[in-house]
């Protein structure tokens, strides 16, 4: 009972980490897995995702994390994952997700995808409006307290950091 939880998660947010909650008991092992995106023109580099995601799950025994490039279903193969896990905030997402499910299905045998609804207070909550509002925020004047909604405390931190860092 190996699955795997794919995603860009640039950056990872609560809305993840409650996915990965609800997830991590039902199954022997949950891989959190950072793909290789570079269309998407990542903010943090996969290194850092990595670590963010290594930070919020060090308390639960059975999540690990993991990085990789080309197929999802190839990486399932790879790590012997059965199962894939994806959340649903809405019909938008249901639409993309129901062909991604088909065609892994089709590309790696037996891989279920295992869908989440989003928790209510997720549901509008996307990594790219994190970026968004981060970015603009900081180069104004931001009370960041906004982002504990969003993002883990070590988060909202590397976002302080990194668009510090950007603006000079
Ligand atoms: N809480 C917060 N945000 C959520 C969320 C939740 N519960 N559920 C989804 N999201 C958001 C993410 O934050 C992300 O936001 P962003 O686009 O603004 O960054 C968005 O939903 C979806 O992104 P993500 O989950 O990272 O998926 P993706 O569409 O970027 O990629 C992969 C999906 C990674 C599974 C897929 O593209 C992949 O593995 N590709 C590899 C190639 C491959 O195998 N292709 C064939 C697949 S059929």
């Amino acid at each position: 009972m190996i699955a795997i939880f794919p995603g860009s998660f640039d950056p990872v947010t609560l809305g993840h980490h409650d996915i990965i909650q609800r997830a991590a008991p039902l199954f022997s092992k949950l891989i959190v897995a950072v793909l290789h995106n570079p269309a998407k023109n990542p903010l943090f580099t996969v290194n850092e995702r990595v670590d963010m995601l290594q930070h919020l799950v060090k308390d639960i025994p059975n999540v690990e994390v993991a990085e990789y490039t080309g197929l999802l279903a190839g990486f399932a193969r790879e790590k012997n994952a059965k199962y894939l896990v994806r959340s649903l905030r809405s019909e938008a997402d249901c639409a993309y997700e129901m062909p991604m499910a088909q065609a892994n299905s089709k590309l790696g045998t037996d891989l279920e995808t295992v869908v989440f609804f989003a928790a209510p207070a997720y549901i509008y909550l996307s990594s790219g409006m994190v970026r968004e509002v981060a970015a603009v925020g900081y180069t104004s004047d931001f009370d960041d307290t906004v982002l504990d909604q969003w993002v883990p405390a070590a988060v909202k931190a590397m976002l302080r950091m990194k668009l510090a860092s950007t603006k000079q």
